[in-house]
């Protein structure tokens, strides 16, 4: 097991009690204890996405980790506002022919929404006390924030822009992760915006650094250790990485998500809002192709999900994605598809050996 010695910029290893300047970025329904356990055991931040989970879930996958892993957790959670009406008939008239086709209605029980940090997700953070709590698409409400700081927690959170990120310093957060248009997953936007403003890390990371305070943190198409040593060279000082992670075998992602991760789609990912009706990149599909990237029928953010949920389930049950989310960041065919852990010493290793 390496010793955390080499890196010149402490400030986040010491704040999280890291070896190596790595998190083991958070995705929903991709990432569970396995995958946060071997990538502690590696020296990173493990984090455990809880947006998809209920509470007792969310309890159980951090009994699991702290039974495996000694060292510090990211507890992660979305922020985002419920719309008023959750009217999806225009997008089910969208997804009528593929109904037919597959022989399948409209979900009579809706899948389990992604829902935002709330009252009871609080007093689990309280319970369970990790070390660090990560929202994505804004903060909580101050009472609620305030409540995750009191348990000893440190709090970081996604910016897309520098107004996002002078905002996310301004409430106090302990680090802001820089998260660039490369990024695979939901891009985690809170102020209105034209998304096809939303700039890249390389311009993004070095002016948030200069911006603000407090540390940063760089996410987005970080793929090999080529891309750990830019960012930290443009002022991050620790990088969150997600797509690589993706790749090992202890994440969840399915056979045909893993071997799209190796295809060519994978070098023309795109940001749709089919799956959900908030704007994430993935790997272009059936769906994606036929009626998107884009869609003005697919109900705002996270509506969309519901009426894809059954067509679906059936198309993965022949193993066909042409209906569900192969999220995926723009440097997918860069990273080695390792386990959690090995990949982990091996970006760290390699990256301080690329540093002056
Ligand atoms: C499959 C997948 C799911 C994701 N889910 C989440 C999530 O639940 N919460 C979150 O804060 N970020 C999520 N993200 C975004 C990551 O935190 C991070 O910004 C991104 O993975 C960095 O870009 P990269 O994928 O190119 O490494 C997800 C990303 C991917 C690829």
């Amino acid at each position: 097991m390496a010793g955390s010695g080499g890196w010149r910029d402490r400030r986040l290893l010491d704040l999280f009690g890291l070896r190596v300047p790595i998190v083991q970025a958070p995705m929903a329904g991709s990432g569970g204890p396995d995958l946060a356990a071997e990538a502690i055991a590696g020296g990173a931040l493990g984090s455990l996405p809880c947006a998809l989970l209920t509470p007792e879930r969310a309890r159980a996958d951090v009994g699991v980790v702290r039974q495996r892993a000694s060292g510090p957790i990211n507890l992660n959670f979305f922020c985002h506002r419920l719309p008023a009406s959750n009217d999806d008939a225009a997008w089910r008239g969208v997804l009528a022919p593929y109904y037919a086709e597959y022989g399948v209605g409209a979900p009579a029980m809706p899948p389990p929404l992604r829902r935002p940090f709330s009252e009871e997700m609080c007093a689990l953070v309280e319970e369970v006390r990790p070390e660090v709590v990560s929202f994505h698409f804004g903060l909580p409400d101050p009472a609620l924030s305030d409540r995750v700081r009191a348990s000893g927690a440190r709090i970081i959170a996604s910016a897309t822009s520098l107004a996002e990120a002078r905002i996310l310093a301004e409430r106090g957060c302990d680090a802001i992760i820089a998260q660039g248009w490369e990024a695979g997953g939901h891009a985690g936007r809170f102020l209105p915006a034209d998304p096809a403003a939303q700039m890249g890390l390389f311009a993004l990371l070095p002016q948030i650094a200069d911006a603000v305070d407090v540390p940063v943190i760089a996410a987005g198409g970080i793929g090999d250790a080529r891309g750990i040593a830019a960012a930290l060279l443009l002022g991050a000082s620790a990088v969150q990485i997600g797509t690589a992670y993706l790749k090992c075998p202890e994440s969840l992602a399915g056979q045909a998500h893993r071997a799209a991760l190796e295809g060519e789609g994978a070098e023309r990912t795109v940001f749709t809002n089919l799956f959900s009706g908030g704007l994430a990149r993935g790997i272009p599909n059936r769906l994606i192709e036929e009626v998107g990237p884009i869609n003005a029928a697919a109900p705002p953010f996270p509506y969309a999900s519901n009426a894809l949920a059954d067509l679906r389930r059936a198309a993965e049950a022949k193993g066909d994605m042409g209906f569900g989310p192969m999220w995926s960041g723009q440097a997918a065919r860069l990273a080695p598809a390792l386990p959690a852990r090995e990949l982990t010493e091996k970006l760290a290793a390699e990256a301080l050996a690329l540093l002056p």
